[in-house]
């Protein structure tokens, strides 16, 4: 089946489980659940029912969508996303968003866990993502382009929106939150970084690293939905030391920020 029809089919069979037609996505990153219990959950669908998907293989990733409401408007929420580095091809990492969009989703808002390239940030710090730089492997655009889904050649010089980082900026210093903004480089992982890589991806930009959120926004922004995204930093890999990074410090790291977080994406939902 081509892409175009597959994501139709998938489209569906969601339709015919649920009673809401949400406009906003979310995808949730490692450890950063706790969003879930903020939404009114009316139904919630696992992926390995869901004709089409890939199933989630990894620590810390749900593998569930939810739909219902948050603060009275409908959403759905995407808890555990797939990567690259499981084996999945891009056309498969980025099919969720392509499924959202065919729901009617209009807003995209996504969550990860990233590694800081930047020495000023701090374990736990939030970070809005203002821009990226894509140096995964393989491009989800890649190969024939179904004009139905977007264009050849899409613009990207607005990738995350402004108005979005904006209103994201006003509610954390209305709530107290700190709040960094930086821009994030998109790998394939698995390994995480040598220090050398981690200086290298500073010296070209990067203020934080992670193995998701790129592709997806790609995929997003070929489809005409709006963007926002925010990391929670939770290693610093630039340092003058080697400091030793694994994944469960990263859930822990992420689990801690994981209220701050869904405050603040609660209070965007609301105020969109
Ligand atoms: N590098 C890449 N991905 C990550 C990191 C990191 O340091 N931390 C969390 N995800």
């Amino acid at each position: 089946m081509i892409l175009f029809d597959k994501i139709q089919a998938t489209a569906a069979f969601i339709k015919q489980k649920i009673n809401c037609k949400p406009t906003v996505g979310i995808i949730l990153g490692s450890g950063l659940g706790g969003l879930i219990d903020i939404v009114d959950k009316e139904i919630a669908i696992d992926y390995s029912e869901i004709p089409n998907f890939p199933v989630s293989t990894v620590k810390g990733h749900g593998g569930k969508m939810f739909f219902g409401k948050m603060d009275g408007r409908e959403v759905m929420l995407m808890a555990g996303r797939f990567h690259y580095y499981e084996g999945y091809s891009m056309e498969e990492v980025t099919f969720p968003v392509r499924v959202m969009k065919a729901l009617g989703v209009e807003t995209l808002i996504l969550s990860n866990a990233a590694g800081g390239t930047n020495s000023a940030f701090n374990i736990g710090d939030l970070m809005i993502v203002k821009d990226h730089i894509n140096l995964c492997p393989e491009h989800p655009l890649r190969g024939h382009n179904d004009e139905r889904l977007g264009p050849r050649f899409p613009d990207m010089s607005q990738a995350y929106d402004q108005e979005l980082i904006n209103l994201a900026k006003d509610i954390s210093a209305e709530q107290g939150i700190s709040i960094r903004t930086g821009v994030y480089i998109g790998l394939q992982g698995p390994t995480f970084e040598t220090p050398a890589e981690y200086r290298m991806l500073h010296i070209i930009g990067g203020d934080a690293v992670g193995m998701s959120t790129v592709p997806e926004v790609i995929v997003a922004r070929h489809g005409g939905m709006r963007v926002f995204a925010v990391s929670v930093i939770t290693d610093i890999g630039i340092s003058d030391v080697p400091v030793i990074i694994t994944h469960e410090e990263v859930l822990e790291a992420a689990n801690a920020a994981a209220p701050k977080m869904a405050a603040l994406v609660a209070a965007l939902v609301k105020r969109l």
